[in-house]
């Protein structure tokens, strides 16, 4: 008797979100490359419903998901990091999107390795930065594995994509009217597409949900974040969990309609975009730890901080993560915010806010030296000395005659 065997089907692993541009991957890649799909979705705090995800991947024609628990792993190496680092790319953007690639990259890898599969996957098309950051962090932690990118192999407008999905039966949300790509995660919120490719237009109020005004026009709401060694870990006296602290003030700050960023951006492969996000704690939190900052550090550290910051914004947009640069950047970071502690006291306005008060045990405010009124005890004979040398080269060139011609 003989049997007839099937040599099992080699094995890519996707990175999966529940939306129409990863669904639509899975049975691109089974119609192409006759592969099984393993489908992951990493969960980085994205509010959508991971269970009917889950079912969607399979409905699509996973041979198998799974989700990926990777919220605390996301706040701890990640999003942390880019709070002591004040991240924004082109001083705007807090990054959400480009932070949690990495995070999704180490993930995917290592089920590629457990699942011995020789390829992985990402539904990134070919205009964005997302496939960059896909590219490059897998090649820079497993060189072998063979990259797969349907949506930038196989060129489909958004509708005849919506049409594919239609066509073979893969439930989607969007639908012709409503032609916006998003991507979220606990960090914030990223919206591109239809009316907002014209950055002339006003973003139409339907787009912003993390950020529509549940509040009075004229309420305020006062809040005081404690920061310790540069990571905030309470609100209002209560101490929270990372996960927890973000999303709380995601919701208190957005609820305000605080955190809408409306910015044309570079892309990494030199498009311009016109980009949309929300991201109500990110701002919030990054100015509030910026001020104190500004209260525990001494100048010339925060001074040389901010070119160090820019850079890692860049690196971080750039999908450079697992490169030597951004690791030492990282680890300047890390130690800069030895004394950047304290409490930071913010007060939320309608589509506003406001940092209004600071204070911190390592404060190098000194009302002394500051004040000017009658407790100073600041020498004036110091300054004049000082301006004198400050000054000393200019003064040397002028009495040489080369003072400077033009004004
Ligand atoms: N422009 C942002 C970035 O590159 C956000 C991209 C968002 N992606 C999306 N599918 N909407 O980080």
């Amino acid at each position: 008797m003989s049997a007839i065997v099937n040599a099992p089907k080699e094995k890519v692993v996707l990175a999966y979100s529940g939306g129409l541009d990863t669904s639509v991957s899975i049975s691109w890649i089974k119609q192409n490359y006759n592969m099984d799909v393993v489908a992951v979705l990493v969960d980085c705090g994205q509010p959508d419903s991971l269970d009917e995800a889950y079912e969607r991947a399979i409905a699509a024609g996973a041979s198998k998901a799974m989700i990926i628990d990777a919220r605390e792993d996301f706040v701890y190496n990640y999003i942390f990091p880019s709070i002591k680092a004040n991240l924004k790319y082109e001083k705007s953007y807090p990054l959400a999107t480009a932070l949690a690639r990495p995070l999704i990259v180490e993930k995917l890898v290592e089920v590629a390795r457990k699942e011995e599969a020789k390829a992985v996957a990402h539904g990134c098309t070919a205009k964005g930065n997302d496939q960059v950051r896909f590219d490059v962090g897998i090649r820079s932690l497993n060189p072998d594995l063979r990259i797969i990118a349907p949506l930038r192999e196989w060129k489909l407008s958004r509708e005849e994509e919506i049409e594919y999905a239609r066509e073979h039966k893969i439930p989607v949300k969007v639908s012709k009217k409503s032609p916006y790509s998003i991507d979220e995660n606990l960090w914030g919120r990223s919206i591109e597409c239809g009316v907002l490719e014209d950055p002339w237009e006003e973003p139409p109020e339907e787009i912003y949900t993390w950020t529509s005004i549940r509040r009075e026009k004229n309420e305020t709401l006062i809040l005081e974040i404690e920061f310790e060694k540069g990571v905030p870990v309470a609100i209002n006296g209560e101490k929270l969990a990372g996960v927890e602290l973000i999303k709380r003030l995601n919701q208190i700050a957005g609820s305000f309609g605080i955190g809408r960023i409306d910015m044309v951006e570079n892309r990494l492969i030199g498009i311009k975009s016109r980009e949309i996000y929300e991201a109500p704690a990110a701002v919030v939190l990054i100015e509030a730890h910026r001020q104190l900052e500004s209260m525990v550090m001494d100048r010339e550290l925060l001074h040389y901080k901010y070119l160090v910051e820019e850079k890692l914004a860049e690196l971080t947009y750039y999908g450079l993560w697992f490169t030597p640069l951004r690791s030492c950047i990282s680890s300047f970071i890390e130690k800069s915010q030895e004394y950047v502690t304290g409490k930071v006291k913010v007060k939320l306005e309608y589509k506003a806010f406001s940092v209004i008060g600071r204070e911190s045990c390592y404060s190098l405010y000194d009302l002394k030296l500051a004040t000017y009124d009658k407790q100073d005890i600041f020498d004036p004979r110091y300054s004049e000395s000082f301006i004198r040398i400050w000054g000393f080269p200019y003064e040397i060139l002028a009495r040489k005659g080369r003072m400077l011609e033009e004004r």
